[in-house]
């Protein structure tokens, strides 16, 4: 393997999975018990906001009870190997908890927002959230009652950091995406973008994911074992 030093990594609910943080599309996953239309869209909000509500308070509740893995901790690990060679590694999560950054990832950016984050949907303030919220919650910045949000991206809505994302895989020699299903778009696109920029690409996954044709390297096991093996490799062809 020739030494990569500028990394870009897509992650996705398969990297938490282990922490005890569910999935989306797998048999048990999440959109197999909810509704995504009902709970993660802004139409599903406007008409039902107390069951979006309680959908998002139940994840934010269950945050302190979940720990980081060996994949969330190899990834921090591979960033500050990185650096202290003259190398770069930026982490693009579609996960909305927290655990990349209680692992010690500091490059990081949640291109689907953060359960731990609220926002308010008339003057826009976001703000650290760990309680829960309801339609009586009255906004720290504007005061207005009942606009608070998750600061969580829906579907339908702009995800977050796509300029940065494009152009940190423009500037990257390895794009690679770990515990995704790759059937979401924007993200699910990164690969094909950089590929097309001549940027080799790795999955690390359960499973082939839907893009798996379009890597030039493929590692299939579970991310906590899978991820630290891959992050070796990395680090010791430095
Ligand atoms: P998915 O549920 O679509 O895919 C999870 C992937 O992780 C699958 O390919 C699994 O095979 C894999 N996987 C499961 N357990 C794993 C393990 N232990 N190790 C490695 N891989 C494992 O979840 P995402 O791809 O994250 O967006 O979904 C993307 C987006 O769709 C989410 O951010 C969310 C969701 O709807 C919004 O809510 C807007």
């Amino acid at each position: 393997m020739s030494a990569a030093k500028n990394i870009v990594i897509l992650t996705g609910s398969g990297v938490s999975a282990e922490s005890g943080v569910g999935t989306f599309r797998d048999k048990d996953g999440i959109w197999a018990r909810y509704d995504y239309r009902e709970v993660a869209t802004p139409e599903g909000f406007a008409k039902n906001p107390a069951l979006v509500h309680s959908f998002y308070n139940e994840r934010r509740r269950r945050l302190p009870g979940v720990s980081p893995n060996a994949a969330h901790v190899a990834l921090a690990e591979l960033e500050a190997g990185l650096a202290a060679k003259g190398g770069r590694l930026t982490l693009i999560t579609q996960n909305v908890d927290d655990l990349h950054e209680r692992a010690g990832s500091k490059n990081l950016l949640h291109m689907h927002g953060e359960l731990l984050k609220a926002q308010c949907g008339v003057c826009g303030d976001v703000r650290d959230w760990r309680e829960d919220l309801s339609t009586d919650i009255v906004c720290p910045a504007c005061e207005r009652t009942g606009a608070m949000r998750p600061y969580v991206v829906w579907f339908g809505e702009m995800p977050r950091f796509l300029e940065e994302s494009v152009a940190a895989i423009a500037r990257a020699d390895l794009f690679v995406s770990i515990g995704t299903s790759g059937a979401v778009y924007p993200a699910a696109g990164f690969v094909s973008e950089a590929r097309g920029l001549g940027v080799p690409a790795t999955e690390l996954n359960l499973e082939p994911s839907a893009n798996a044709l379009l890597f030039t390297d493929s590692r299939y096991g579970p991310a906590t074992e899978v991820a630290p093996a891959w992050a070796r490799e990395i680090l010791a062809a430095l």
